[in-house]
């Protein structure tokens, strides 16, 4: 078994990385924990619910974490996500409860109770991880490695440098990134070779499972949001690539630098500085993502659904 928490904040790409990691029997998801970001903390709680129950996976345990970033204000991304973090699709329908402690007491419960250490996959910014990590050290030893998607080693998407997760909560970045443990950060830079194509919204839609239809209708609105906002002819689905580089590391090339994140800066701040060529004389303290097998990555995806529409 490979034992994961999801910590996320669903999110159409972050629902899609949920969906795989319930689908692939290859990674044992011990719980999900959910974090403000895409939306408020209320709505991708609710919406990290809905897509588990549409999964038939009402059963994984799910806590509330952060509703604001350590420092600063929360700016939701209702501009690519809609109103409900998870705009497009009818996902009401009865769900499970939450198990009624915070994230980062469910992480230190799930983490300290694993006989094999756990992968933490984050997708949303990195507030609960940072704040597990400080608070439970004891406990963080039997964390594995934390793969997480922010960043980038190019340009960013929500300032000119800066990725949405990382400027969302920088100080919780810069905690992650100084943690020591094992890091892997799936990045802009290979994230935006994941494209939800018009063959792929096909795909979905042409399972005619119930999960298949969500999927391509929760495409088709974060497509058009990426048109309007973006210029993009297609979206990047960024989550599902963290989750993809666990099942099975060959679908991801990475390389070991050293990665700070940018929290001064007057246009940077939030921006990851990856150094690449290793000019800094800096420890390496990531594996850093730099090449995507797009079509192994979609096979992935797509054969996770298909096997969720089974009954
Ligand atoms: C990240 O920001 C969010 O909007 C997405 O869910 C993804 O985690 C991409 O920058
Ligand atoms: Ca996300």
């Amino acid at each position: 078994t490979n034992p994961a928490i999801i910590d996320c904040d669903p999110g159409h790409d972050d629902a899609l990385a949920l969906l795989l990691a319930v689908a692939d029997p290859r990674l044992d998801l011990l719980g999900v924990t959910t974090v403000a970001g895409n939306q408020t903390l209320d709505k991708t709680t609710a919406n990290a619910q809905k897509i588990l129950a549409l999964a038939g996976a009402s059963d994984i345990p799910v806590a509330a974490g952060c509703e604001r970033p350590l420092v600063g204000d929360l700016t939701v991304a209702d501009d690519i996500h809609g109103e409900s973090g998870l705009d497009g699709p009818d996902l009401d329908g009865p769900v499970a409860g939450t198990v009624g402690v915070h994230a980062v007491e469910l992480m230190r419960r799930l983490v300290a109770g694993s006989p094999e250490p756990v992968t933490l996959i984050a997708t949303g910014p990195l507030t609960n991880v940072a704040l597990f990590l400080r608070l439970h050290t004891e406990a963080a030893r039997n964390v594995r490695r934390v793969v997480f998607m922010g960043g980038s080693t190019e340009r960013g998407n929500t300032t000119p440098y800066g990725e949405f997760n990382i400027v969302t909560d920088p100080e919780a970045a810069d905690i992650v990134l100084r943690s020591g443990l094992p890091l892997t950060m799936i990045g802009l830079n290979v994230t935006h070779r994941a494209l939800a194509t018009t063959r792929v919204i096909n795909e979905f839609r042409g399972l005619d499972t119930r999960v298949g239809t969500v999927c391509a209708e929760l495409m088709t609105f974060f497509a058009d949001a990426y048109r309007r906002n973006f210029g993009f002819e297609h979206p990047p689905v960024h989550d599902p690539v963290a989750v993809a580089c666990v099942l099975d590391p060959s679908v991801v090339r990475t390389v070991a630098a050293p990665v700070v994140v940018e929290l001064g800066g007057t246009y940077t701040r939030g921006a990851t500085v990856a150094d690449l060529h290793h000019r800094s004389g800096r420890p390496d303290n990531c594996e850093v993502a730099v090449a995507l097998d797009v079509d192994a990555f979609w096979r992935l995806l797509i054969g996770a659904v298909h096997d969720l529409g089974i009954p």
